[in-house]
């Protein structure tokens, strides 16, 4: 059916398409059973602790201010991410600000965490239970004079509904965040939440979400702080500012963060890094260019336990979730795997 419509939404500026998609899914109008695949059971795995279907995720960004979870559950992900969230509601970069790059299977996106603000999104989800396994992805304001207190002030009201936190420190659109990579500020930040979670007894696993374009010399200190604060998951990766030149898209050169095809070599490449260094202590969810059963056979052998998407469901619809299981599947069973999570690292 999304290929039907796709010409027609192509036609369409790319965020006005999604907030159409967004409407869309507040009517809740799919039928669960067409996203069924069969034998979905040796796909069966965990995440923190809890037993999900599989391991597919929807990556933070699609459902930024926790508007249609729900509905995103039907198409069969595993697990969700909604978010990114700032404490106050925020409108971000001016317009167009989301541009699609076709052949290059990729898109380029500069929206500055446009989202509804903790309030209002913590009020949707006390109202509407996720149905799923529910992850809330937060930030700090643009014009916020401490961000750390931002994060503090999120991870106090959304640890009342989230199944884990991410503390995204990645985005290339909010300047300075990526700062929070560096020794000193990731050292401080992560010491700051921790003390903060243990003295109003938090629980909810926190993750780390990390760019792609990080030194190979930071990866080490990034994992012992990871370690030393008790983080039980680092998302790899958000989207690259770099990487551009291959690429031949008319908007190639858009400031921004580019996702998809283009992102997915080299988040792979810093999976297996970290895989190696972090040895089954931290839990590693894949994200870049995850498209088909190979894209997240290979996110699995090179060390994640867990994935996630965005771009490709841009470009294919929600049937993108059954299609990448199918596919993984029959890999899987040629392979005469029992269950996905044997291939976990295999190939780092
Ligand atoms: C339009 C768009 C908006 C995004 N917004 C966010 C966001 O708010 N927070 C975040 O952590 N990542 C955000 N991302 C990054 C995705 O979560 C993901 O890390 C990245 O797109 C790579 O996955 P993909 O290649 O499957 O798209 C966004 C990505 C896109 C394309």
């Amino acid at each position: 059916m999304y290929s039907l419509l796709k010409p027609f939404i192509f036609k369409l500026d790319p965020e006005m398409a999604h907030d159409f998609a967004i409407k869309s899914l507040k009517y809740n109008f799919l039928p669960e059973d067409i996203f069924k695949v069969e034998n979905e059971e040796i796909l069966k795995t965990e995440i923190f602790g809890t037993k999900i279907k599989n391991p597919i995720g929807l990556a933070a960004g699609f459902d930024k201010s926790a508007e249609v979870y729900n509905s995103l559950f039907r198409f069969g992900f595993g697990f969700i991410e909604v978010g990114t969230v700032t404490p106050k509601e925020q409108f971000g970069n001016p317009k167009p600000r989301v541009f699609r790059l076709e052949n290059d299977h990729a898109l380029i996106n500069r929206l500055g965490f446009n989202n509804d603000g903790l309030e209002r999104v913590s009020k949707r989800l006390r109202k509407s239970s996720p149905t799923g396994f529910l992850g809330v992805n937060i930030g700090p304001n643009k014009d916020s004079e401490n961000r750390i207190d931002d994060y503090l002030k999120c991870i106090k009201e959304i640890s009342n509904f989230a199944n884990y936190i991410t503390i995204n420190i990645s985005s290339p659109n909010t300047p300075g965040l990526r700062d929070f990579h560096n020794q000193n500020t990731l050292k401080d930040l992560l010491r700051t939440i921790t003390e903060f979670t243990k003295k109003n007894s938090i629980q909810t696993p926190l993750t780390l979400k990390v760019s792609p374009d990080i030194a190979e010399g930071e990866i080490g200190y990034i994992i012992e702080f990871m370690k030393k604060f008790k983080i039980s998951g680092v998302i790899i990766s958000n989207t690259t500012d770099k990487n551009r030149e291959s690429l031949s898209g008319l908007h190639k050169n858009e400031v921004g963060g580019l996702s998809g095809e283009p992102l997915k070599n080299l988040s792979n490449k810093l999976i297996k890094k970290f895989y190696k260094e972090i040895k089954g202590e931290i839990t590693i969810i894949g994200v870049g260019g995850v498209s088909s059963g190979l894209s997240a056979y290979e996110k699995l052998k090179s060390g994640a336990s867990l994935l996630q998407l965005y771009t490709s469901m841009v470009y294919e619809g929600p049937g993108i979730v059954k299609k990448i299981k199918a596919e993984l599947i029959s890999i899987l069973v040629k392979e005469k795997i029992k269950n996905v999570r044997e291939i976990i690292g295999t190939g780092s």
